[in-house]
């Protein structure tokens, strides 16, 4: 049966794991079509016999809202099979819950079999050290290929989070929803900027602008961060909430170098062990 992978990434974790899922599921034999979800998007998805893969990062221990509204739109799945992923950057409180999303896809007529969290390397509030991300990218790797095994085979795996998780989830979630737009008015282009343009052309909510003052943030960010990660001087920056230092990795670098005789490096990367020891 064909997949179709649909995902949001804002600094690329989530857009590693879906090509490394691809891969997995080709080298089954099975076709597999990807889209990344943007906020004005269509949400058309292939016609016929087909299963829906849907991957996000964990924003405030949920899907994105923007990722919500986008599964509000989606074609009736008509008793179609869908597997939700979420890509958290650290496990506690479960990395979150996929809870919201099952429910959304039911009420839109699709089966949901398979829940799943595979951590990446986290880059918002802690930056890891090159050790604990390619511990993780080795996991996620061994993760992705149950995962494929699991799809392949028509298992149906489904998570309970629990009332404390869900009930977190829905209240910061909540509150990202209502006020995360107020980010983008805190984010400023330092002198740096060479007017490159790219930040204007990724941003997902196209709510960055370039003026003859330089480059404006409008009133429908995200916070994916996208615009941080990608901006090649580093010009971005929010003037008051510093704690989204955004340095991304070098993922091709690390999960080539791969995980032999890499270790947490403090007491709380030694956190991960657990994850870890269980992937
Ligand atoms: C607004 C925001 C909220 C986040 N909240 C959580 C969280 O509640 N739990 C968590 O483990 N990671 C959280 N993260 C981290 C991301 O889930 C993680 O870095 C993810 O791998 C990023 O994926 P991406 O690179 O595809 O955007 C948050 C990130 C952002 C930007
Ligand atoms: S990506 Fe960076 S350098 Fe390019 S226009 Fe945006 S802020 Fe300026
Ligand atoms: S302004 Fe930056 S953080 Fe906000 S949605 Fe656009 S790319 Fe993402």
């Amino acid at each position: 049966m064909r997949t179709a992978i649909r995902y949001f990434s804002g600094t690329g974790n989530t857009a590693w794991l879906v090509d490394r899922l691809k891969e997995a599921l080709e080298k089954r034999g099975l076709p597999v079509s990807t889209g990344l979800i943007g906020i004005d998007d269509d949400p058309r998805i292939d016609e016929g016999p087909l299963s829906l893969v849907l991957c996000f990062p964990v924003y405030a221990l949920d899907a994105p809202p923007l990722v919500q509204r986008w599964v509000e739109r989606i074609p009736a799945g008509e008793g179609r099979t869908a597997i939700v992923i979420r890509s958290p950057g650290d496990p506690f409180f479960n990395g979150g819950t996929t809870r919201t999303m099952r429910r959304l896809l039911e009420r839109r007529g699709w089966r949901v079999v398979i829940e799943r969290m595979i951590v990446m390397p986290p880059n918002v509030f802690y930056r890891a050290s090159d050790d604990l991300a390619a511990l993780l990218l080795a996991a996620a790797r061994r993760r992705i290929e149950h995962l494929a095994d699991d799809i392949k085979e028509g298992r149906t795996l489904l998570e309970d989070t629990g009332n404390t998780v869900n009930g977190s989830s829905s209240a910061f979630n909540g509150l990202l929803a209502r006020y995360g737009h107020r980010f983008g008015h805190d984010l400023r282009a330092t002198a740096a900027c060479t007017r490159c343009g790219l930040c204007v052309r990724e941003c997902p909510a196209g709510t960055i602008t370039m003026t003859d003052d330089g480059i404006r943030f409008g009133d429908r960010c995200q916070v994916c961060l996208r615009c941080m990660a990608r901006c090649p001087v580093r010009a971005i920056i929010p003037l008051v909430y510093r704690s989204f230092p955004v340095r991304p990795y070098d993922l091709a670098a690390l999960d080539a170098a791969g995980p032999e005789g890499k270790r947490p490096r403090n007491w709380f990367e030694r956190r991960y062990r657990s994850y870890l020891d269980r992937s």
